[in-house]
């Protein structure tokens, strides 16, 4: 049990913000798999303010875990304000994550996002203005800097904390190093030892090995899991086991990972409608049989063939009759190697 101001919760693994992915239907479907919390797709303050599609889009949902909602803005007053009125459509939001880590341009190009690290007492004073205005925890989410000559993670941590953030997640990457180049443990050894707020950490967890690997070497009270968890949920089930027990609960068969791609879909298909359902799972079908041998034209026929559900039910048919009762690796993915960890 660990806790996250006044929220108390079960298991190491915390969903990870992903726009275009992270909708409240794949939040729920994750969360069966063991999510300790999750976090939205980041949305602005001036969108919560003003656009009123947003709420549809991202203020709509009923967790099954506790679920921050993260918001991007520079204002300190009209972050707050858009934590309040989120707060007022949704008050099943249970914490508030402000977002100083984004790198797109078109976030950045405004001064928010992970722009905002060049500031530090700006970072500060959103989260406390943030923190002011709502009774639920606030936390961040933070890079180690915004480029290799302005890491500032510590000194941003030590204003968080003074500013009333009840936790920070650091992706243990710079800004301009996007989501490539090796994450940077060697970096962030023993973090969570000096900070007295706890300490998610994010960055290449692909398996349960990386997730204790990272937890050791940061002293993190919990891992992010982002993109190993595409196309393979049952990571969480792993992680949360491995943490538990110390033993791999061993992959999944592709037959199963058929069956939760599917479930995943009619999900998503209920939540988006056909054809943004259809453009979506064309991106994570292929990744539930990303490391089954012989599964290269599979892949191929999930990536470029699917047009509605059918068509995506017909081809995982086809991969249940012929790999269905072989285990799913994942070797192929590249976690986090020894020489990250420093
Ligand atoms: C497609 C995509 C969208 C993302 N969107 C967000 C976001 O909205 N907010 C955020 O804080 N991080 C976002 N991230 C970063 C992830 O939360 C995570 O920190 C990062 O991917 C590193 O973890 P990984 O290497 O395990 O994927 C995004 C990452 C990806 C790949």
């Amino acid at each position: 049990m660990w806790s996250i101001g006044s929220l108390h919760l079960e298991g190491r693994v915390v969903l990870a913000p992903m726009s275009g992915y992270t909708s409240a239907g794949y939040r729920g479907f994750m969360s069966r798999f063991g999510a300790s919390a999750c976090v939205t797709e980041m949305v602005s303050d001036a969108a919560v303010l003003r656009n009123p599609s947003c709420r549809e889009e991202f203020l709509d949902f009923e967790p099954t875990v506790p679920t921050g909602l993260q918001l991007y803005g520079h204002d300190p007053q009209t972050m707050a304000d858009a934590a309040v009125k989120a707060l007022d459509i949704n008050p099943s939001i249970a914490f508030i994550d402000v977002n100083l880590c984004c790198p797109a341009k078109k976030v950045v190009r405004k001064g928010e996002g992970s722009a905002l690290m060049a500031d530090p007492d700006l970072c500060g004073r959103i989260v406390e203005s943030v923190k002011d205005a709502v009774d639920i925890p606030v936390t961040a989410k933070i890079r180690l800097g915004r480029d290799d000559g302005s890491i500032v993670f510590r000194e941003l941590i030590c204003i968080l904390e003074d500013s009333g953030a009840d936790a920070v997640a650091v992706h243990v990457r710079t800004a301009a190093s996007m989501y490539s180049g090796r994450p940077r443990y060697d970096l962030v050894r023993g973090l969570g030892e000096d900070m007295g707020i706890p300490l998610v950490i994010s960055g290449n967890i692909y398996s349960p090995e990386d997730a204790v690997a990272a937890m050791e070497c940061t002293g993190a009270q919990a891992v992010m899991v982002a993109r190993g968890g595409i196309g393979n949920p049952f990571l969480l089930t792993q992680i949360n086991e491995m943490l538990e027990t110390g033993s791999h609960p061993g992959d999944p068969m592709v037959s199963q990972q058929a069956d939760w791609c599917l479930e995943l879909a009619d999900i998503l298909f209920e939540e988006l409608g056909e054809r943004p359902a259809v453009r979506r799972m064309r991106s994570i079908a292929p990744r539930f049989v990303a490391g089954c041998d012989g599964c290269r034209e599979h892949r191929r026929r999930l990536a470029q063939g699917i047009d509605d559900r059918g068509s995506l039910a017909a081809i995982l048919d086809d991969i249940k009759e012929e790999k269905g009762h072989l285990e799913a690796g994942f070797k192929g993915r590249v976690g986090i190697r020894r020489e990250d960890l420093g």
